[in-house]
């Protein structure tokens, strides 16, 4: 099987998921575009999604499925996203499409996280994808630095010769030669060195299941 198609296998899993009548919470990237597409045959029970990104909002309202507020849902029966990578704890990273703070906002709000990935996603330890931080563009040198002194390369994600712009108008910094090997720690500390809006470190909003696709089927994992 293509990476494709496994992505199309555990998109395709991830409505039993999805509860008739409630809203549904929805991540971004080519993994969830899957899923986005499978939605497609519930999108007369559900009320509508709470999304987080702009590309998904699109993607949803393209196949006619409302598209709510963060403001206007208290609490989400379930988020569904894909990762960068999955450890065996259910510790992620994400951000690789660069939408990680929308993400962990709506995963925040959510009761339960189910990951959405293809078996190259899983990784012993943490760090060997380029860690995304979203920050605030002044603070891009002072946190350059402090990755280097965690051992860390980071470096600004450009996009047609220019700093790439999230969907909140911020930057993001990928942070190569670090091993994540206590995910939680490392959250709390990035998340309060000034100018980071966001580590893509999701270990208070880790995973709850991840449906993992491989050549012989979806493997569901709990956490
Ligand atoms: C976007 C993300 C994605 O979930 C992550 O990059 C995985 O994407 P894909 O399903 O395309 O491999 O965090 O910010």
């Amino acid at each position: 099987m293509t990476q494709d198609e496994l992505k199309a296998l555990v998109g395709q899993a991830a409505l039993q998921y999805v509860t008739p009548g409630e809203v549904v919470g929805v991540g971004t990237g080519s993994t969830v575009n899957k899923f986005i597409d499978a939605l497609a045959s519930m999108k007369d029970q559900i009320p509508g999604a709470v999304s987080s990104s702009v590309a998904s909002t699109a993607r949803l309202k393209a196949i006619g499925i409302p598209v709510l507020d963060a403001a206007e849902v208290s609490e989400l029966s379930v988020y569904i996203d894909g990762a960068d990578e999955i450890d065996s704890q259910g510790y992620m990273v994400k951000g690789g499409g660069a939408a990680l703070t929308r993400e962990k906002i709506v995963a925040a709000m959510s009761r339960r996280f189910v990951c959405i990935a293809d078996e190259s996603k899983m990784v012993p330890v943490l760090g060997a994808f380029p860690l995304p931080v979203e920050i605030i563009p002044m603070a891009a040198a002072r946190l350059v630095r402090q990755f280097a002194d965690l051992g860390g390369l980071a470096r600004l994600r450009m996009k047609d010769g220019k700093p790439l712009v999230t969907d909140n108008g911020q930057h993001i910094l990928d942070v190569t030669g670090l091993k994540i090997s206590d995910p939680l720690a490392f959250e709390n500390q990035v998340n309060q060195w000034p100018g980071v809006v966001t580590v893509g470190v999701f270990a208070h909003q880790k995973a709850a299941v991840c449906l993992l696709g491989t050549p012989g089927g979806v493997r569901t994992l709990n956490f």
